[in-house]
């Protein structure tokens, strides 16, 4: 029985160093010492002993069963420790090699814009004021001296989300808003997106985007609206920018008129994008209209205003020599990344 045992204990020393794996370990373990296992079969055996070696024998099988448990745990730890440094070889990082640059994502040719705009105007004391693009039809209209049936609605084809409510058609609405909530000095641009009923070609678009300006204190004449936009002009469109104020109808504003620049493109000369006029019209502006003032609870006797109004877009386009005003809505990266 002796030697059964040092036999097993012979072989499976021997055995262990040939085992690579986890699982062949486990069927190792089960084979030599699992309860139907090598030893244990051995051990059944020990009833036929005369008494006085089974101690012994015991003892024997006890120390064999150590020894190879002590072996096993060994190896399982060499093969685990081999497997690890395996992965850790694997994964090696070579911070040697140089890095991938991750994709930027640029501002839109409309935000750049307006960011500009804003601070021209900023930098010319004004505050940014903002509206809802969902507004009550009082304010987009009626507050604005444009009551119902006026022809004024037709040319602003207009959105409606019911009777009194509607996408915003213009930026105006915010002068009223603002002056209902402040009295005067009042001295405000305000950016927005607008919406009108029009059907899309290259000059007009659904949804576009106005900046509006509103001045209200006390001596406020046409000369200071003109003042602010030849500032205004020179600072977006060069040094040797001109301004012409060409008569024109506003229901909210009296007098009122249109403003046009001279073309940056031609200097004036003439050339395809102004029409061979010289001139680019960029937007609206007047006086504010005393009825404006009085809905709004602000003496006109007292407090005079002006106002106006361009549409971002157009500005946008003129800037960088876009044809068509449908490439600011797209969203086609290829565009958008020449910016
Ligand atoms: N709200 C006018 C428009 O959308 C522009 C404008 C604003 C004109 C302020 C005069 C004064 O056409």
């Amino acid at each position: 029985m002796k030697n059964k045992l040092e036999q097993i204990r012979k072989e499976a020393m021997e055995a262990l160093g040939g085992l690579h794996d986890l699982g062949q370990l486990e069927e190792f373990r089960v084979k030599k010492l699992g309860k139907k296992g090598e030893l244990t079969q051995v051990l059944r055996g020990m009833g036929s002993l005369p008494p006085e070696e089974r101690p012994i024998i015991g003892q024997l099988a006890n120390e064999i069963r150590n020894e190879l448990e002590e072996g096993l745990r060994k190896r399982t730890a060499a093969l685990k420790q081999a497997a690890m440094e395996k992965q850790l070889e694997a994964e090696t990082i070579d911070v040697t090699i140089p890095g991938k640059r991750p994709v930027l994502g640029k501002l839109h040719p409309i935000t750049k814009v307006l960011n500009e705009l804003t601070e021209i105007f900023l930098g010319m004391g004004f505050d940014i004021a903002e509206g809802p693009e969902v507004e009550w039809d009082s304010y987009n209209f009626e507050a604005l001296n444009i009551p119902k049936n006026h022809p004024a609605r037709d040319v602003q084809d207009t959105f409606y989300i019911n009777e009194n409510m509607l996408l915003r058609t213009h930026t105006s609405p915010v002068q009223i808003r603002t002056m209902l909530r402040q009295k005067p000095p009042i001295k405000i641009i305000c950016p927005g997106r607008v919406y009108r009923s029009d059907a899309v070609d290259a000059t007009h678009s659904p949804i576009f985007h106005q900046i509006e300006g509103l001045v209200v204190d006390r001596n406020i004449t046409m000369g200071d609206l003109k003042g602010v936009l030849d500032v205004f002009a020179k600072k977006v469109f060069g040094p040797g920018t001109r301004t012409k104020f060409r008569p024109h109808h506003f229901p909210f504003t009296e007098p009122s008129a249109e403003v046009d620049v001279t073309c940056a493109i031609c200097h004036g000369e003439g050339c395809r994008i102004c029409s061979h006029t010289g001139w680019i019209e960029i937007l609206g502006a007047g006086m504010v209209h005393p009825k404006v003032l009085q809905y709004c609870g602000i003496d006109p006797e007292v407090y005079s205003g002006f106002a106006f109004g361009m549409g971002l877009d157009r500005i946008t386009n003129l800037k960088y020599g876009i044809d068509d005003i449908r490439l600011l809505f797209e969203n086609d990266i290829r565009f958008l990344k020449q910016f």
